[in-house]
């Protein structure tokens, strides 16, 4: 065996595996100017495009089903994208803080990115209502949680008028480079496709993804990259739906707890980019969703949260109805990772057998005996 480490196979594919450099410098023509030395990534974005595999088979063979699954993020979900520019301009700006309010996933990524940039970060999010997974993201990069009596709104709302007044930068999805960064979704769909595709499912919240997805598609658009735009599909839950009713929705309540929001701050640009698309905005009942990230992780081995998984119970919902026709490309953004939930993913499984400490027993419960 040879000691010689340059001419070992080994260090020439970490040289490979270490050529990605996150989503700002992939797509630096897009978006805005960052100087090298501000820019902050943990390697976020550049996640798997998953075609279905089962699932198209059990819910309409005559579509093509992709999963763009953005819980493979560094800090599990979507919300990177935006939080290394979000992060980087406030470096560039010279902040020496950061706040935003959140249902569980922007708190993490924002107390990930800040620690990464040697920030202090102090999040506010709506009491008891946010998945485990989440709150021990923000208090392990060590940021300020502040868990408000009162929901995800309200501590919006609070959270603008501290960051008006005071040195701390805001960056929630109403900061404009949050949705630079998001955007970049769109154009690694196209990429790897070669198209644009002809629907795009996804979750509405606050709005600013399909906001940013919308932006991305035709940014690529404009740039010659593709010759048609997708239809923007989003779904917000029942007891959270403003958008669908058309009116702010004071006590939003869902098991959806990322997308538990009743008035939107990108409203308006969600409003368009579904018009503008020809696409839909409509909601979804609780148990929908749960049925629906049930069987993403139980027949394509995925596992979501549950707001993500009302991308794929939009799908379930239009396909019910005959929306579709053949050949249509469906992506759908998977915006969460399922870890971060335990709690509910227990709850919709069977429970763990306990089994004596034998051989027989082991084999009893598997039914080989
Ligand atoms: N899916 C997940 C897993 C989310 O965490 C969010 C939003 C959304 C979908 C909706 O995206 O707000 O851009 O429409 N989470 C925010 C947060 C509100 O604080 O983590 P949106």
């Amino acid at each position: 065996m040879g000691t010689d480490l340059n001419e070992s196979p080994k260090r020439e594919v970490s040289l490979v595996l270490n050529k990605y450099e996150g989503v700002i410098k992939r797509y630096r023509e897009f978006l805005p100017e960052i100087d090298d030395k501000h820019i902050i990534t943990i390697l976020e974005g550049n996640t798997p495009l998953i075609k279905a595999r089962n699932l198209g088979k059990i819910i309409n063979p005559d579509i093509e089903i992709y999963f763009k699954y953005e819980g493979l993020n560094p800090t599990g979900s979507f919300k990177d994208r935006g939080m290394t520019m979000a992060i980087s301009k406030a470096v560039s700006e010279g902040s020496k803080a950061v706040i935003c309010a959140s249902t569980g996933n922007t708190s993490a990524s924002a107390s990930a990115y800040a620690a990464r940039a040697g920030m202090k970060s102090f999040v506010l999010i709506p009491e008891g209502k946010i998945a485990a997974g989440k709150l021990s993201q923000a208090l392990v990069h060590g940021a300020v949680v502040m868990q408000i009596q009162g929901n995800f709104d309200d501590a919006l709302s609070i959270t603008r008028e501290i960051a008006k007044d005071y040195d701390v930068a805001l960056v929630n999805s109403v900061n404009p480079f949050r949705l630079e960064g998001q955007k970049t979704a769109s154009f690694e769909i196209v990429d790897e496709l070669g198209a644009a595709p002809d629907y795009h499912i996804l979750p509405v919240g606050n709005a600013g993804n399909i906001t940013a997805y919308w932006k991305g598609y035709r940014e690529y658009h404009d740039a010659g990259k593709i010759k048609s735009l997708p239809k923007m599909l989003g779904f917000q839950a029942e007891g959270a739906a403003p958008i669908v009713l058309n009116h702010i929705v004071k006590e939003p309540h869902t098991v959806a707890t990322a997308i538990r929001i009743g008035n939107p701050a990108s409203w308006q640009k969600a409003v368009a980019a579904r018009d503008e698309s020809g696409g839909l905005i409509e909601s979804i009942s609780d148990e929908d969703i749960l049925k629906a990230y049930a069987l993403l992780a139980a027949n394509e081995g995925i596992f979501c949260e549950p707001a993500s998984a009302i991308s794929f119970a939009g799908l379930i919902k239009l396909n019910g109805r005959g929306f579709f026709k053949k050949g249509d490309v469906c992506v759908l953004t998977l915006t969460g990772h399922g870890l971060k939930d335990p709690q509910n993913a227990i709850k919709v499984s069977k429970e763990p057998i306990v089994v004596p400490c034998d051989k027989n027993s082991v084999l009893k419960a598997m039914g080989l005996k």
